[in-house]
């Protein structure tokens, strides 16, 4: 009887081999599809600043990617896989982990074969806000864009997507999620622009508004003495010292989006940067401009600024009070700050109230290898 059962498995296995398409026609369709839209939970604010409402503006999503939850989740598997790199070593959490605020807390960041770029790696946090460009010099203009870069970067993953592709389709793991997340019937269909749509999905899921200063603006907490102010200077509230941050790193988002040459490099004319960041991408005026990025959990994504320069807060907050390093594009507000050594401290006491602790952790966020 045994021999019958077995005798009749090898021949199933031959007529199947014999008849089958080859494995990327695979049919995918007997796992189910069905997409639940995954949702982004915005905070309610009710403490007035300045006597307006603060209000988190809505993210752009793009209309042929909206955010599922299998979306989401492939991403996820995307973005901590290190089957995106030439040698398998190295994936995107490599240097964006989610304890440095997905930042690898390094100025600048080795790629796989240990050569360094010469940026410092950027948070990922809030990043589907960024709407006026990405990168330190805004050279990228969409998440689905950008997420097709770092795999094919010389320094970073070193790869190419043809590469990457055929072992995505032979994944039994990924034949699955790419069903799950975009309905594809066969796993042929799997190409780059799925890939980086999934990752671009995950990326807009990091978003973080848990901080102790969330939860200041939503009534629930009370900042200390130091803390409020720290952000009284901050947002140059009349009767304290100004330190002109939110011209640059707005509420609520901690930023502007804007770009801006905030004195970190010495240059005696507009062609004398080391780095010349947006002027790169725009005109040569624009030459020493970089991105002010978001503050929201500054604590834990040191070394600070594009070339990772600046150790700690403090050391940012001395160069601020300092003005900055003379260059022609030096913008003027670095010439207004004028700090003692308690305001250096209540600004470094505001800075932490911005720290997410609950995000750091959350599950969703994590490898799921
Ligand atoms: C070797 C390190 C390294 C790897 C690997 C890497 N990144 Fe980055 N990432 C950086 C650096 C450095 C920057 C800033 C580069 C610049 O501005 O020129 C950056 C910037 C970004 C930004 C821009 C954020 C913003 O606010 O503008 C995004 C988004 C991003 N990376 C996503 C990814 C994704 C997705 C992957 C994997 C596909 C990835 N990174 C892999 C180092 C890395
Ligand atoms: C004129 C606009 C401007 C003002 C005013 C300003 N910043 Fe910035 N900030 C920037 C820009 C631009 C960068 C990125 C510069 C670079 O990397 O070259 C930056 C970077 C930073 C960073 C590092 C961020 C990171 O991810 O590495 C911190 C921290 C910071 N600013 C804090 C402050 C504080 C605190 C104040 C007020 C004392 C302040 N900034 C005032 C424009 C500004």
């Amino acid at each position: 009887m045994k021999y019958y059962v077995l005798l009749f498995f090898v021949g199933l296995f031959i007529s199947c081999t014999e008849n089958n398409p080859p494995p990327s026609e695979e049919l995918l369709t007997g796992i189910e599809y069905n997409p639940i839209p995954f949702d982004i939970e915005y905070p309610a604010y009710t403490q007035l600043i300045d006597n307006r409402e603060v209000i988190i503006p809505e993210m752009p999503i793009p209309v042929d990617n909206p955010l599922t939850e299998d979306g989401v989740e492939l991403g996820r598997h995307l973005f901590y896989d290190n089957i995106l790199s030439s040698n398998n070593t190295m994936s995107c959490a490599s240097c964006h982990l989610p304890e440095g605020a997905f930042t690898d807390n390094l100025a600048v960041s080795p790629g796989v074969d240990g050569i360094f770029g010469n940026r410092s790696s950027m948070s990922l946090f809030n990043v589907g806000f960024f709407d006026n460009g990405l990168f330190w010099d805004g050279r990228s203009t969409t998440l689905e864009e950008q997420a097709l870069l770092p795999v094919e970067d010389e320094i970073e993953l070193h790869n190419s997507w043809e590469a990457v592709i055929p072992k995505l389709q032979e994944s039994d793991l990924y034949k699955k999620l790419f069903r799950k997340a975009f309905g594809i019937e066969k796993p042929s269909e799997i190409n780059k622009t799925l890939a980086a749509k999934a990752i671009a999905q995950f990326e807009r899921s990091i978003y973080s508004f848990d901080s102790k200063f969330d939860q200041y603006l939503k009534g629930e907490v009370f900042l200390s003495d130091d803390e409020l102010y720290g952000f009284e200077m901050y947002i140059d509230a009349p009767g304290v010292t100004d330190a002109q941050c939110a011209h640059c790193h707005n509420l609520p988002l901690m930023t502007s989006n804007d770009y801006f040459n905030n004195g970190l490099q010495e240059a005696n004319t507009i062609n004398d940067f080391l780095d010349n960041g947006l002027g790169n991408v725009t005109i040569a005026a624009e030459n020493g401009f970089f991105r002010a990025p978001s503050l929201r959990n500054i604590e834990l994504s040191g070394p600070y600024m594009h070339n990772g320069s600046l150790q700690t807060l403090e050391e940012v907050i001395d160069h601020y009070a300092s003005g900055g390093k003379f260059s022609p594009s030096k913008d003027p507000l670095l010439d207004d700050i004028n700090l003692n050594a308690y305001d250096k401290f209540a600004l470094k006491q505001f800075l932490l109230t911005l720290t997410d602790r609950t995000i750091i952790n959350e599950e969703r966020l994590q490898s799921p290898f």
